[in-house]
This record gives C-alpha cells, sequence and structure tokens, in this order.
C-alpha cells in the first residue's frame, strides 16, 4: 500500500507545506490534486524561503511532481512560480501537469472580486479573490470552461479564449472590466509556450508507479474545514479537501492508501468569514497572531486566531479518516502566557450536522495551562516541555489517533516523532 495522503485538519494554513516537505524525502511521487493559487505552502530549506501556490512540495527533493486534473491552474502566476524555482536552481524536468487540469482565466477573477465588493455584509465568503469558486462554477458547467489539453493546439486555444471571453465580458460588466482581449491573448499564448512541455498523462505515471509500489504521497490544499461538502458551507473553497477527494482526483483506489495524516496546528487560524468557537478577539488573538506571522501567504490578510479546538479536530480526523497526525508550531503557542484548549462545547457531547449548522453559537469549554516559552532544540518527544506534552496527549485521546510529527519551528530539521 504506497499511497500516503497529507490533508489538512482545520481551516488551513496548518503548515502542511513544511510537513509536505519532510514526508516528500519518502516519496518517489508527489501529486498536487485541488485547489489553485489560493493556497500558499511555504518551505524552508536549502533554496531559502519558498512560498509555493502550485507545484508540489516535493519539486525541492527533484520527485516526480504531479498537478493532478482536480486542480484549478492559472497560467500567468504558475509561470511566475516556475520562474522563481528556476532563479533559485530548483531543477524543474519532473514537473508534470494532467491534461484535465483547469485554466483559471481573467473572467474568474473579476467575478471573483466583483462578487466579493459587492456583496452584502454577513453574505461575503471572504475568498481569496484568486477566481477560483468561478473557474470551479465552469468546470462543472461544462461549457465555458478551458482546460490545459485545450492548450496544446494553439489555434484552438486562442479561439476559445476569443469566444469565452465575448460572451464572459457581456455577463461580467457589473462585477467589473476585463482586461483588454490582446492582453489577455498575450499571456495566455506566452504561457502556453512554457506549460505545454509540463503537460503528460498523469494516470499513466500514477498507474506505473502503483504498479511498481512505489511511494506516492498526495499534498492537500486548503482543509477539511473548508471542503465544500463537509466544511462550514457557504463559507468554504469551491473544491473537495479530504483524504476521499484525493483519492477521485487522481483515481487511486482506497486499497492502496497506507497512511492519511491529517496535518493541525497547535491553536487555530482562519482567513475570510465564517463561525470560529475559539476565535480570540483582542489583544491574546493579535500577540498569536504576531509570535505565529499568521498573515495569509497568497494575500497577506490577517489570519483570525483561536485555542485549538478538540471537538472540531475530532470532526475533522473522523471525516479525513486520518490514520495520523501532524501537529505544528507548538513553539509558538507556548510563546503565550496563558494557553487554552477547548475541550468540548457546552451540552454537546459530539459534533453531528445540527451543531455544525449551529456553530457560532456553540460555547466552548476549555481547559487552562501555563505557556512555557521558548522549545528550545528538543531532539524527542519527551524532551518537550510538560505542558506542550499534555496538550499532545490530550490531541491523541480525544481523536484516538497518533501523533506521529511534531513541528518545533520553521525550518525542515526542526521536528520530533
Ligand atoms: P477561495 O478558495 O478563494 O474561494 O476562498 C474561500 C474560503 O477559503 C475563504 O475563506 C478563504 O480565505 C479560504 N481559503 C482558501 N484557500 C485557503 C488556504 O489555503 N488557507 C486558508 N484559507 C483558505
Amino acid at each position: 500500500m504506497p499511497v500516503i495522503i497529507s490533508a489538512g485538519a482545520q481551516w488551513g494554513d496548518e503548515g502542511k507545506g513544511k510537513v509536505a516537505d519532510v514526508d516528500s524525502a519518502n516519496a518517489d511521487v508527489v501529486v498536487r490534486y485541488q485547489g489553485g493559487n489560493n493556497t500558499g505552502r511555504t518551505v524552508v530549506n536549502e533554496y531559502g524561503k519558498e512560498v509555493l501556490h502550485i507545484v508540489p512540495t516535493g519539486i525541492f527533493r527533484e520527485k516526480i511532481c504531479i498537478i493532478e486534473k482536480g486542480v484549478a491552474l492559472h497560467p500567468p502566476s504558475f509561470i511566475a512560480e516556475i520562474e522563481s524555482l528556476r532563479r533559485r536552481g530548483v531543477p524543474l524536468d519532473n514537473l508534470k501537469i494532467s491534461y484535465f487540469a483547469h485554466l483559471v482565466m481573467p473572467w474568474h477573477i473579476v467575478k471573483d472580486r466583483g462578487k466579493e465588493r459587492s456583496g452584502r455584509e454577513g453574505k461575503k465568503i471572504g475568498t481569496t479573490g484568486q477566481g477560483i469558486g468561478p473557474c470551479y462554477q465552469d468546470k462543472m458547467g461544462r461549457s465555458q470552461a478551458i482546460r490545459v489539453a485545450d492548450m496544446l493546439d494553439a489555434r484552438h486555444f486562442a479561439e476559445k479564449i476569443q469566444e469565452i471571453y465575448h460572451q464572459k465580458s457581456a455577463k461580467l460588466s457589473h462585477y467589473g472590466e476585463l482586461p483588454p482581449i490582446d492582453e489577455v491573448m498575450y499571456a495566455y499564448m506566452e504561457a502556453r509556450e512554457l506549460i505545454v512541455p509540463f503537460v503528460t498523462d498523469t494516470w499513466k505515471i500514477i498507474k506505473d508507479f502503483l504498479r511498481r509500489r512505489l511511494y506516492i504521497l498526495l499534498e492537500g490544499a486548503q482543509a477539511i474545514l473548508l471542503d465544500v461538502d463537509h466544511g462550514t458551507y457557504p463559507h468554504v473553497t469551491s473544491s473537495s479537501t479530504g483524504s476521499t477527494a484525493a483519492l477521485m482526483y487522481t483515481g487511486i483506489s482506497p486499497d492502496e492508501v497506507e497512511v492519511i495524516k491529517g496535518v493541525a496546528k497547535a491553536y487555530v487560524t482562519r482567513v475570510g468569514e465564517g463561525p470560529f468557537p475559539t476565535e480570540i478577539h483582542g489583544g491574546e488573538g493579535d500577540l498569536l497572531r504576531e509570535e505565529g506571522h499568521e498573515y495569509g501567504s497568497t494575500t497577506g490578510r490577517p489570519r483570525r486566531c483561536g485555542w485549538l479546538d478538540l471537538p472540531l479536530l475530532r470532526y475533522a480526523t473522523e471525516v479525513l479518516h486520518a490514520t495520523e497526525l501532524a501537529l505544528t508550531k507548538l513553539d509558538v503557542v507556548g510563546k503565550m502566557h496563558r494557553i487554552k484548549v477547548c475541550t468540548g462545547y457546552r451540552g454537546v457531547s459530539e459534533i453531528g450536522a445540527i451543531e455544525f449548522l449551529n456553530l457560532e453559537s456553540q460555547e466552548p469549554e476549555y481547559i487552562e495551562m501555563e505557556g512555557w516559552g521558548e522549545l528550545g532544540n528538543p531532539e524527542c518527544r519527551d524532551d518537550l516541555p510538560e505542558n506542550a506534552r499534555r496538550i499532545i496527549n490530550m490531541v491523541e485521546d480525544y481523536t484516538g489517533i497518533p501523533v506521529t510529527f511534531i513541528s518545533t519551528g520553521p525550518e525542515r530539521s526542526q521536528y520530533v516523532r
């Protein structure tokens, strides 16, 4: 069973990039299966600090890296990303893109941003404004979508852009103006030249690796609480983000899965709108944000910060079918004078659909403990301060699954098992 799935167990920004960067050392292939450049995975390694939006983290270790069909690919930003990697000397020969990934077009971005701007207060999603929702809408609509496969033939690609541009510009005028067609055409035709050499039949590669029993890491973006079906709808992203989605988008059988790793932070953050029972309003939240550098890696927006929410984490690990957990940023939360952990919601024994629908009005119950200051350089779990170990034990007791990876700082080497 050679497949490992790594997926976020909160509302994103759990430190998945760091965990996948470490895990990719043992993988032969790393696959990015959904989302677009609404996500940013920060990786710090021998190449420096890089925020990856689309390219799988395995690129730094010269693994085969696949951008699968569930991804929404924005060609101009993708080109900027690979140029940045190239400048750092990261080899890109192993990068592969599915024929079936969908393209984010300028009209998707205009619609996404225009809708957010004109949305009534209380009705906004707080999207990243990267056009991801409208791109997936067109994918499901099946008449105005453009896929990577459409790039192969230059004339066909240009005609398709031209045709849909005119249909969209008439419809979207109340959301904002599209860039001029010449500009769009130039940017996308230029991107086409650079993207086409990476396009290949990714299923054939995956099939071959499965047959040879080589290791495949499926690297998730966003997180299960942002999943369009299992998350806090409508304040979610527009793709499926869980472990079952990893299989759906790649076509891999559940029988092939060995590990499902949920990634969670020792506290919680979320960007955009939506319920957040353990959110900290005021000074302590600001402190946590500063200590953890909790600003969106895609948009720079300040992230809302809150305490670790064990009931939601249990729900997340159940829906993810997580077999183990990675816990990140213990070094950050330890700097708080007092730390709270939510162990339940008043009067609720288990989060079900009704509690989920009323997440906003849940009353969290907390236990409190003292922070431990600096974490130092622990070499194993037993080296961690007592309260840090207490949090890890609580996570394990509450979710019923082991914490197998504890991140103790941003560097690749900073973790204990
Ligand atoms: P969209 O994915 O840009 O449509 O945004 C929908 C919601 O998902 C918003 O609340 C975003 O802030 C959130 N979101 C999307 N991607 C990420 C991510 O990578 N980390 C955290 N939140 C995200």
